[in-house]
């Protein structure tokens, strides 16, 4: 396979107090079967004896067989992996690859839209290569199963990831987003986010949003959270959270003059850019 940029293959890799978080609570037994859909260089399939581990890069994929010699470690694009494979894993853990729509095409686009729209998750040509990932990691999950991932911030406002909250929220017992002000990766523009979902096989009618300002570690999510109905969350909020990072009476006093009939969008007032 042709060697990709690290921007390329969104070969990031995550600090280790970040994968013990993720792992302490995804993985609840010895014998629980995890699953790294891009291990990278191994750092989630080592921190639990019975893991399996998918990478496309052969390099980095050496080193994760070094980290974690007792792991299944597949070599290819796991979109071509997941379509096939009959296994199925009590939990997930991992930090997929952020690749951008304009990067994110081909083959490996295709196959992922296409794996993701049997399940039942409708994708853009918009949706960065990630949200497909975690799509296609919860279709691998026993009924029962979870998964906690490093997330971009974008799952609170990009519209390409809003089909990805919709397929957990009617495929898992919790969903639970945390966002997270400090920079997860110093070296990353891009700021990330947590992601648990729990109960595979279930479904919530709420999205469960912790913020804090910076991450710590810990065993579990944030207890304290904001239950976020996932109907507001659609029809008030155009499928965004980032609403719900600021105090609950400026969003209410937003919603209360948005709806004003005439309240008019900056918008229509003026043109807006960024940069
Ligand atoms: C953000 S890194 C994360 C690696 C590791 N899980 C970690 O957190 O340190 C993403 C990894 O996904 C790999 N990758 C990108 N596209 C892939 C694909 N279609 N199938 C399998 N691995 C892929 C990249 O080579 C890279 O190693």
């Amino acid at each position: 396979m042709q060697r990709l940029s690290q921007k390329e293959a969104g070969a990031y890799f995550t600090p280790d107090p970040v994968v013990s978080t993720l792992l302490r609570w995804a993985v609840r037994d010895e014998s629980d079967r995890l699953l790294d859909p891009s291990c990278g260089d191994g750092r989630f399939i080592a921190g639990h004896r019975n893991s399996v581990g998918i990478e496309q890069d052969m390099d980095t994929l050496g080193t994760a067989m070094a980290r974690a010699p007792w792991a299944l470690v597949h070599e290819g694009d796991f979109f071509a992996w997941a379509a096939e494979t009959a296994e199925r894993f009590d939990c997930a853990a991992g930090n997929p690859p952020f690749i951008r729509y304009q990067s994110f095409k081909g083959d490996i686009r295709a196959r992922a839209l296409g794996l993701c729209a049997r399940l039942g998750a409708e994708f853009t040509g918009l949706t960065s290569s990630w949200a497909p990932f975690l799509v296609a990691t919860a279709g691998l999950l026993k009924p029962g199963g979870r998964m906690a991932f490093v997330v971009p911030a974008e799952i609170g406002h990009a519209p390409y990831a809003a089909p990805l909250l919709d397929y957990l929220v009617e495929h898992f017992a919790t969903v639970h987003v945390v966002a997270v002000r400090e920079k997860l990766f110093p070296d990353l523009s891009e700021d990330c986010w947590l992601l648990f979902a729990d109960g595979h096989g279930g479904k919530t009618n709420e999205i469960r949003f912790s913020v804090l300002n910076r991450f710590a570690p810990s065993a579990r999510p944030p207890r304290q959270c904001i239950r976020v109905s996932v109907r507001e969350w659609r029809s008030a909020w155009k499928r965004r959270l980032r609403p719900f990072l600021v105090a609950d009476d400026a969003r209410d006093l937003y919603r209360h003059v948005a709806d004003q009939a005439d309240t008019r969008r900056f918008g229509e007032l003026a043109s807006i850019g960024i940069g």
